[in-house]
């Protein structure tokens, strides 16, 4: 009897579960009306597809998704023209750069990356010795390229570059990129990160892995797929560098969960969900940059989720402005600065973002 009420309990459970929209789930532990800008996720993720996939795959979690794995793998090559072999998947791409870092620091030397940018791997690959040299931006706020050459030297083992770069979302012009990459000694790994190029087309690198074994291009379905949640990310490089990194890892390719697998698989084909994704991500970020504008705020234009912005000027104080209207995430990555990040939310959300700083 106490069994049957627990069962018809959970069903009763599930069933809201899956009839609730994300965004109450979410933010459940928050006030109801509060806005998350701070870790530039999607506000309209999973898509439809991808939510009826995951719910479906419930079913098959008494086994281990090998098959699930391999699907996903073979799908997301087919684009780029590559094989299984160049995939690794991870449980989010925060898994595999932190593989890669891990990879170049047991290698003994030390790693280059600009500054700010990206920096969730640091701290283990600081940890394992291999110490992150800092090059910063140029004055515009770009990747310096020419800097980060430079800075390669003799112990170099790794480059770590984020194209579109967070916190700033510029892109890299690709020729020089590319350049950049041919460039390279065969011994310093290039792991470039592409969580954003989806937002605005920017183009990847992935098509050099097969032509540069030390070319690692990490990718997510955190971002446009709106499935951080689900931690689900994947990584293409050579198959021998693929292998490098599946050798660091308990069970190859078995971070992320079979729903998450399920779900990533669907995503990919919900092309309709991804352009509307772009469109109203777009759409918002206008909003925002118009309402910087009218504050004389000044911002540099983003290929991404996010801006970078340059809050100097505002006779208030920012952060706590939007905080006061419940709107969190305004957060600062330089030092001595009032140069903040926003994540794009919905255009509603980034109206009210706009009316809580007008002066
Ligand atoms: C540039 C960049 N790379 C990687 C990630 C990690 O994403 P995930 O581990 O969810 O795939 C993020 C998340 O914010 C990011 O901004």
């Amino acid at each position: 009897m106490k069994q049957s009420a627990l069962a018809v309990a959970a069903f009763g459970l599930s069933r809201d579960i899956f009839a609730t929209p994300s965004k109450t789930l979410l933010y459940s532990n928050h006030a109801a009306d509060i806005i998350k800008l701070s870790s530039n996720e999607n506000p309209y993720g999973p898509s439809p597809q991808a939510r009826k996939a995951m719910s479906e795959a419930i079913n098959g979690c008494n086994r281990y998704p090998w098959e699930t794995t391999t699907l996903l793998r073979e799908k997301i090559s087919i684009p780029y023209k590559l094989a299984k072999a160049n995939v690794i998947i991870g449980a989010g791409s925060s898994e595999l750069l932190g593989l890669a870092s891990v990879l170049a620091a047991l290698k003994k030397g030390n790693i280059v990356a600009p500054d700010p940018t990206f920096r969730l791997w640091m701290p283990a690959a600081n940890k394992i010795g291999a110490p992150v040299k800092l090059v910063p931006l140029t004055p515009q706020k770009t990747v310096d390229l020419q800097r980060l050459k430079e800075a390669i030297d003799a112990d170099t083992r790794m480059v770590y570059i984020c194209n579109p770069n967070n916190p700033t979302g510029t892109v890299l012009p690709p020729n020089e990129l590319e350049t950049f990459i041919k460039d390279a000694a065969p011994s310093v790994t290039i792991l470039l990160d592409e969580a954003y190029t989806e937002f605005e087309d920017t183009k990847s690198v992935a098509h050099l892995v097969n032509e540069h074994p030390n070319l690692i291009v990490a990718k997510t379905f955190s971002k446009i797929y709106g499935m951080a949640g689900a931690r689900v990310g994947y990584a293409l490089a050579h198959a021998n560098t693929i292998q490098q990194l599946n050798d660091l890892q308990p069970w190859a390719n078995a971070g992320a969960g079979g729903i998450s697998l399920a779900g990533a698989i669907a995503s990919l084909e919900d092309t309709s969900f991804v352009n509307m994704c772009k469109k109203e991500n777009s759409k918002a970020r206008s909003i925002f940059y118009h309402a910087l504008e009218r504050n004389g705020i000044s911002y540099i234009p983003s290929a991404t989720s996010f801006v970078y912005f340059d809050a100097l000027k505002y006779p208030k104080d920012f952060k706590a402005i939007l905080e006061a209207k419940n709107i969190i995430g305004a957060r600062s990555f330089e030092e001595r600065s009032k140069w903040l990040r926003l994540s794009i939310g919905t255009t509603g959300e980034m109206e009210r973002v706009a009316e809580a700083i007008r002066l």
